[in-house]
């Protein structure tokens, strides 16, 4: 069974736990019959149930990894059992002496108050009884009730991890709870009523206020979290140290340097290649007529920005009239910190009137995108982006090089730059490159039918040895690319994709480029995918030598307070940006990151300034080509070990390129030591860089 299905089994029985404990209580609490007794008896049994399932859910969990488990085995297991223990031991001998006594006779030698004579098997009119169980019964039952729900509690609002003073809280807000029933239950007095409620209130507010709080307080890029292993990095030992201000204070950095000066220099040698991008809004009619309004850099999709590699790219960006700023952000390009785009960390966000030099040398050839980093939600999907294709020096393999972006707009689907069909003509016999690349927030799909072809590379990077398929899906993650490259059949050929139904390319061998237009290709949406972790071969990559760091980002959703502001917030390690600590790292270390998933989406994780080369995925080691990615999927109930060769210093963003998520809390930094930036978040630009 799949860890996500093993997760939310157990969280509904969690769940239905609470509720028939819950339902077992307030039968307890009331007249008490016969059969009230056994509905009671039944409920509570059920409950009991529930419980004890959760137990090798919990265990096979558990094997899946620490993460999809602590909080149930450290916390809602013990929570519930005990509670369960309590019930047996305090309300099963009333209620079953309860349900057999009244069903059995009516003058049954059963102590307590006088009961009404019961017919056997029948029902009792409620007016019939005036029985009551004494108040420890009801309440035993409550206090599984609150267990069970801070244990649901304790899974899904807080999540992982479920530090100390988190169990603390929930322990006593269900004590609360069950000493508040108590009193209603026993009659007891207002007092008591008034002093259980008062308390449970003020922990409940006070612990909301804290955390609260917390959100406003000023962003925290400086928190470090890492974790080292063996015994040649005693140089880290100041990584769990948070702050820069410490790390500087303990002299592991020599002096601040400032993302500024990471700059790529002014003279660096190379041929130029210079481009403007006027960032404009603009009402784009697409070619099914359409219209669109779009923030983009001059076109939808913006130019293409196509160089040799060597060439010093040179980028002016001018806004013209995106209000809520711009900035360009080279996905996937190992660029230096200080040209990486990102508003309130390597910039500030370039405001209508503004401008910004961007500088970089295409060493890396590939297929890349470039995109706004300011307000990236917004400003991505409505149309500021465009595709960067390096290429090798001495050119590409293949003799026909389509580029195409997958992007959808106001409902609207565009393949490369149109909404609908688009024909090629290519002769046969000749190969053809096809960069399929998804700017979009969710996994894209496609389907290359009429020819076999093979995955070429990945990311920008070649994959080595690259076997032929076909009839096999190409699963993109957002932001990811993937080149394709196959050899023209005598046939047509269609590029489709499960994102629409109304735009595709096809290719006809000669002249008759309007061929495959008319007739929507057959749908291939049941295709398997391709899995990219065991295609191809080549030489196993082999890392450099140097210390290791271990930093691990466990993803999920729990509500949380984004600056103030309440949100369904995407969490990594329970927190959301910018209150994220960042993975702190020097120059030189290898970082190992194990990227969990608890939640039910799936999280495109990109790490900007490098490529992770993937170790392994649930537990299974990679195989096949060396697979060097900077946007991985990792979907639920998912564990990735990448590693990131700590070799690009700067503060750079990783995050999950559904923008939509990195715009609720899933962002954070790398930040290697004694890096400061002078800009900020917010701001007199506005800067928010998700
Ligand atoms: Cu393509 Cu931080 O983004
Ligand atoms: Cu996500």
């Amino acid at each position: 069974m799949s860890t996500a299905a093993l997760l939310a089994i157990n969280l509904a029985l969690t769940i239905i736990g609470a509720g028939l404990w819950c339902a077992a209580t307030i039968i307890a609490a009331g007249p008490i019959t016969a059969t009230r007794a056994r509905r009671a008896l039944i409920f509570a049994g059920g409950a009991a149930l529930a419980t004890l399932a959760q137990l090798p859910l919990v265990l096979m969990l558990l094997g899946q990894g620490w993460w999809f488990a602590q909080e149930k085995l450290l916390f809602a297991l013990p929570m519930q059992l005990t509670a369960a223990v309590v019930v047996t031991l305090i309300a099963a001998p009333p209620l079953l002496r309860q349900a057999r006594a009244l069903s059995v006779s009516s003058d049954a030698a059963e102590p307590g108050p006088p009961s009404r004579p019961a017919a056997r098997g029948a029902a009792l009119p409620a007016a019939a009884t005036t029985r009551r169980l004494p108040a420890r019964v009801p309440t035993a039952l409550l206090a599984a009730t609150s267990a069970a729900v801070a244990s649901v509690v304790a899974g899904t609002l807080i999540g992982y991890p479920l530090e100390l003073a988190a169990a603390a809280v929930l322990t006593l807000l269900a004590v609360l709870a069950t000493g508040l029933g108590y009193a209603l239950f026993a009659r007891a007095g207002r007092r008591l009523v008034v002093g259980f409620s008062a308390l449970g209130t003020l922990v409940l507010v006070a612990s909301v206020a804290l955390s609260w709080m917390t959100s406003m307080a000023p962003p925290d890029f400086a928190g470090a979290q890492a974790a080292h292993t063996g015994g040649h990095d005693s140089a880290l030992a100041a990584a769990a140290s948070p702050g820069i201000d410490a790390d500087l204070a303990a002299g592991t950095a020599a002096a601040a340097v400032s993302v500024d000066d990471l700059r790529t220099p002014e003279d660096v040698p190379g041929p130029r290649r210079q481009f403007t991008l006027r960032a404009a809004t603009e009402s784009v009619t697409l070619a099914s007529g359409d219209t669109v309004q779009s923030w983009n850099y001059g076109s939808l999709p913006g130019p293409e920005l196509r160089v040799q590699q060597g060439d010093v790219v040179e980028v002016r960006l001018e806004n013209v009239d995106v209000a809520a700023g711009v900035t360009i952000h080279w996905h996937g390009y190992d660029v230096p910190n200080g040209e990486d785009g990102v508003a309130g960390v390597t910039q500030d966000s370039v405001l209508p009137g503004e401008g910004f030099d961007y500088r970089f040398v295409a060493d890396q050839p590939g297929s890349y995108w470039y995109h706004t980093h300011q307000s990236a939600s917004r400003g991505v999907q409505r149309g500021l982006y465009g595709t960067l294709i390096v290429e090798p020096s001495g050119g590409i393999a293949e003799q026909h090089d389509v580029v195409v972006p997958l992007h959808s707009i106001g409902g609207s689907v565009l393949l490369g730059a149109s909404d609908l069909p688009t024909a090629t003509a290519i002769p046969a016999g000749e190969t053809v490159r096809l960069r399929l690349m998804n700017t979009d927030g969710l996994p894209s799909t496609f389907h290359l039918d009429g020819t076999p072809f093979a995955v070429v590379a990945a990311d920008g990077h070649e994959l080595a040895a690259p076997p032929e398929v076909r009839e096999q899906a190409i699963r993109i993650p957002a932001g990811g690319r993937i080149d394709l490259a196959f050899t023209m059949p005598d046939g047509p050929v269609y590029l489709t994709t499960d994102a629409s139904r109304t735009a595709w390319l096809a290719f006809s061998p000669g002249a008759a480029a309007s061929v495959g237009t008319t007739e929507r290709p057959p749908d291939r949406s049941d295709e398997p995918e391709l899995d990219l972790l065991g295609y191809g071969g080549g030489p196993a990559a082999v890392l450099p030598d140097g210390p290791l760091v271990r930093a691990e980002m466990v993803l999920d959703r729990n509500p949380r307070f984004l600056q103030g502001v309440p949100v369904n917030g995407y969490t990594v390690n329970g927190a959301v940006y910018p209150r994220i600590p960042s993975i702190t790292v020097n120059e030189g270390d290898v970082v190992e990151l194990t990227v969990a998933n608890r939640g039910w989406e799936t999280h495109p994780m990109h790490v900007h300034g490098h490529h992770v080369l993937v170790l392994s995925r649930n537990g299974v080691a990679a195989s096949g080509a060396q697979s060097w990615l900077d946007t991985f999927d990792v979907r639920p109930g998912e564990v990735w070990v990448v590693a990131v060769v700590a070799d690009n210093p700067g503060i750079w963003m990783d995050h999950c390129h559904n923008l939509d998520h990195a715009a609720e809390g899933m962002m954070m930094a790398m930040r290697y030591r004694g890096i400061t930036t002078p800009y900020e978040h917010g701001g007199s630009h506005g800067n928010r860089s998700e």
